[in-house]
């Protein structure tokens, strides 16, 4: 097939890539010359594993510009990959979908052929059939699942393990409303062998919030659980190794400490909230997800006040990113950590393997390290992110208050305090 991916983001350019892995012709469209560079040359926009790897062996089936009507017009499909941030009240910002539906729409205007466009973007239910639908009809003047095909395809992909998880992924989603558009994606993702669950739009785009609602959920219940755990001597890992054996429950993200971050779970949960609570509906447990996640960090802080006065100290961060192996620094756990610290007159000593050039603009004024060696130098530290070299740094007599469990701190550390263990 030949198809269009028009945002160069985490989704867009892993998508893209995976897809001209499978044999097709990928055009990325996006509005960064350099990222659009890069990609021509076989080289990664975003920092995620393998990537570089998997442009640069496809490279002859891939194509990057800036124009949406001219990648529209050298395909058959555009999959609409653009950001959906939040607004300051929570709800969803469908300014960029908005945008490029409108350009899309022209374009198919004068392409005389039958084009199948693909919402991949992350929007609320109903927002493909109510928004995109009639900006798509009204600027081609053509008529949906008739003139044109209509779909949505959510992405389950995290930062890190996005080409695993697009090649091995639990299940592919299909919402799609006619035929055409159903057998049009049925067809891309049949290679992969993952089992294809088709759906309508409005359920395919519900899935894709339920799915991240229930693993924040998941998340913020062990958290819950784990700070319980935590006053009664008790270690939440042991507990939830051992709830997690009943296959109706399942062992994965149950990993206590201190929340989730990121681009997607802290919005998205806040999006579906802001969007019941505009339909008539109040989400208690999702309020609660949320007010558990923001009050992590905070136990973190705690932790380091019963054995350390911050204040004229200087405090050892080690982590960054969201999450390892991200250089993401989106709604990380370290940004309230860093900020409570300062705040209480500390400074801060602080290291990533990756994301420290994306934190640097939030804190030009703490210190940054050149090695995690250099953090140890502090006699307090601060786990924040796990990364694995973590695991190989020497912890002897310090004092670690950790948000994420590195089990060599637990061996050696002087003083140890685990979040929920
Ligand atoms: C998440 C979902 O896992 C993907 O399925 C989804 O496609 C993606 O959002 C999206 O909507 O685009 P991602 O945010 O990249 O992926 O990363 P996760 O591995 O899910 O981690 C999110 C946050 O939760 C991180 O801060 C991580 O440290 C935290 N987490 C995760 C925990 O605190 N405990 C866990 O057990 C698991």
């Amino acid at each position: 097939m030949k198809i269009s991916i028009i945002g160069t983001g985490y989704v867009g350019a892993v998508t893209g890539a995976c897809l001209a892995e499978l044999g097709n012709h990928v055009v990325f469209v996006g509005r960064n010359k350099e990222k659009l560079d890069l990609i021509r040359s076989g080289k990664s926009p975003i920092y995620e594993r393998n990537l570089d790897d998997l442009l640069l062996k496809n490279q002859e089936r891939i194509h990057a510009t800036s124009s949406i009507p001219d990648a529209i017009h050298q395909t058959n499909s555009t999959f609409i990959c653009v950001g959906t941030p939040s607004n300051k009240d929570g709800s969803i910002d469908l300014r960029q979908v908005e945008d490029v539906s409108s350009v899309i729409g022209s374009a198919l205007c004068s392409s005389p052929d039958y084009h199948t466009i693909v919402v991949k973007s992350t929007v609320l239910p109903g927002t493909t059939e109510e928004l995109v639908l009639p900006i798509l009809e009204h600027e081609s003047g053509k008529k949906a699942y008739v003139d044109f095909g209509l779909a949505t395809n959510p992405e389950f992909l995290k930062e890190g393990t996005a080409i695993e998880d697009f090649f091995h992924g639990d299940r592919v989603i299909i919402g799609a409303n006619d035929t055409n558009s159903r057998s049009t994606l049925q067809n891309l993702y049949i290679p992969l062998d993952i089992p294809i669950y088709s759906t309508s739009i409005k359920t395919a785009e519900m899935i894709k919030y339920t799915s991240n609602a229930f693993l924040a959920t998941k998340i913020s219940f062990a958290n819950e659980i784990g700070n319980l755990c935590k006053k009664m001597g008790i270690d939440s890992y042991d507990v939830f190794q051992g709830v997690g054996m009943d296959t109706r429950i399942g062992p994965h993200f149950f990993r206590s400490g201190i929340g989730f971050g990121g681009s997607c779970f802290p919005k998205d949960v806040q999006a579906l909230i802001a969007h019941a609570r505009a339909v008539g509906e109040e989400t208690r447990i999702l309020n609660a997800v949320i007010q558990t996640n923001n009050e992590q960090p905070g136990k973190l802080i705690n932790l380091l006040k019963k054995h350390v006065y911050p204040a004229g100290k200087t405090i050892g961060i080690l982590g960054l990113a969201f999450k390892p192996d991200s250089d993401d620094v989106r709604e990380s756990r370290a940004i309230p950590i860093i900020t409570d610290l300062l705040n209480e007159g500390a400074s801060v000593l602080a290291y990533d393997p990756v994301a420290m050039e994306n934190f640097r603009p939030l804190f030009p004024s703490i210190t940054y390290a050149k090695t995690a060696g250099e953090v140890l130098k502090c006699d307090t530290i601060l786990i924040v992110t796990e990364w694995k070299e973590f695991e190989d740094l020497d912890y002897k007599n310090r004092i670690v208050i950790d948000g994420r469990r590195i089990a060599k701190a637990i061996d050696e550390a002087a003083i140890y305090e685990g979040v929920c263990w």
